[in-house]
């Protein structure tokens, strides 16, 4: 079986050729290094050529409104279109959990025209709604700081490691489209909060949390529950304070001292 993974020179997809590599698959790892860019369509049909299934797990360079937009738009029209010309029978793209609760941002909307048209297509799918990656947690905290504060809701948030999602995305990958939405989440729920004061003590990151009700996610407006997934969600082992501990270990130097 042969997948092409979109982006796969990213987070999620270096882990996720690494897996299905390991696991005998033969996979393209596409992004503009590789001369495969989905906004103009170069080496498009070369990438997909073969390819029974497509995972894009791309992200777009720029988040301002417009430029987000116009890349998730014209980035999926182009891998449908050319999924489609390839015959390719499995289209898996990574969204994020509560993507409709979320439309006050425009990376959110951006992402609901990237599902719609996956939905649309002639080609069988399956959507992976993720929620937050623990890797993601420092950048949800530049957002909201000014100064040396951090303000931030209480809201629910069941973040998971970026391994278990491209864990999923090769189970998912490898099984029948499932032709609708599948949420995958981390085993733990947090208070948004608690999290980020938590991940910022880890990394000795002096920035204070502040918890108010009137702080907002990613500049959104949240409620108690919008980020976190329906009871049906796939849960990834990995939990956040042994992430943690791996995250925050000094890296051993050649010779076999920290650095
Ligand atoms: N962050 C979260 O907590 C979270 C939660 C749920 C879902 N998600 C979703 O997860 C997906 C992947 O996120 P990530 O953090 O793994 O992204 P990332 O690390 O920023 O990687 C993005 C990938 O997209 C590639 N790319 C960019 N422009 C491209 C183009 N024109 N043509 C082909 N490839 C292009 C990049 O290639 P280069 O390396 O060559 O630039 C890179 O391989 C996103 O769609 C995001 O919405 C994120």
């Amino acid at each position: 079986m042969k997948i092409a993974v979109i982006g796969g020179t990213g987070l999620i997809g270096s882990k996720l050729v690494k897996k299905l590599r390991e696991h005998g698959q033969e996979v393209v790892a596409a992004s503009p290094t590789s001369g495969v860019n989905t906004i103009t369509g170069e080496g498009l049909a070369d990438g997909l050529k073969g390819a029974s299934a497509v995972v894009d797990v791309t992200n777009a360079p720029s988040w301002e409104d417009t430029a987000v937009l116009k890349f998730f738009e014209t980035s999926t029209r182009n891998l449908l279109a050319y999924g489609a010309g390839a015959g390719v029978g499995h289209y898996v793209a990574l969204s994020v959990v509560g993507t409709e609760r979320l439309l006050e941002s425009g990376y959110f909307r951006a992402k609901l025209v990237q599902e719609k048209l996956i939905k649309a297509s002639s080609i069988p799918y399956s959507i992976v709604r993720a929620t937050q990656f623990f890797e993601f947690v420092k950048q949800i905290a530049d957002y909201s700081t000014e100064g040396n504060k951090v303000r931030l809701p209480p809201a629910l948030i069941q973040p998971m490691a970026a391994d278990d999602v491209a864990s999923a995305l090769g189970r998912i990958a490898t099984s029948s489209p499932v032709n609708s939405i599948v949420e995958i989440g981390g085993p733990e729920q947090f208070r948004l909060d608690e999290l980020v004061r938590r991940d910022l003590a880890a990394f000795q990151d002096p920035r204070e949390v502040i918890s108010d009700p009137h702080g907002r996610y990613y500049g959104i407006q949240v409620s108690e529950r919008s980020l976190v997934p329906d009871r049906g969600a796939q849960l990834g082992a990995t939990r956040f304070e042994d992430w943690l501990t791996q995250a925050t270990k000094p890296v051993a130097k050649a010779g076999g001292k920290p650095a």
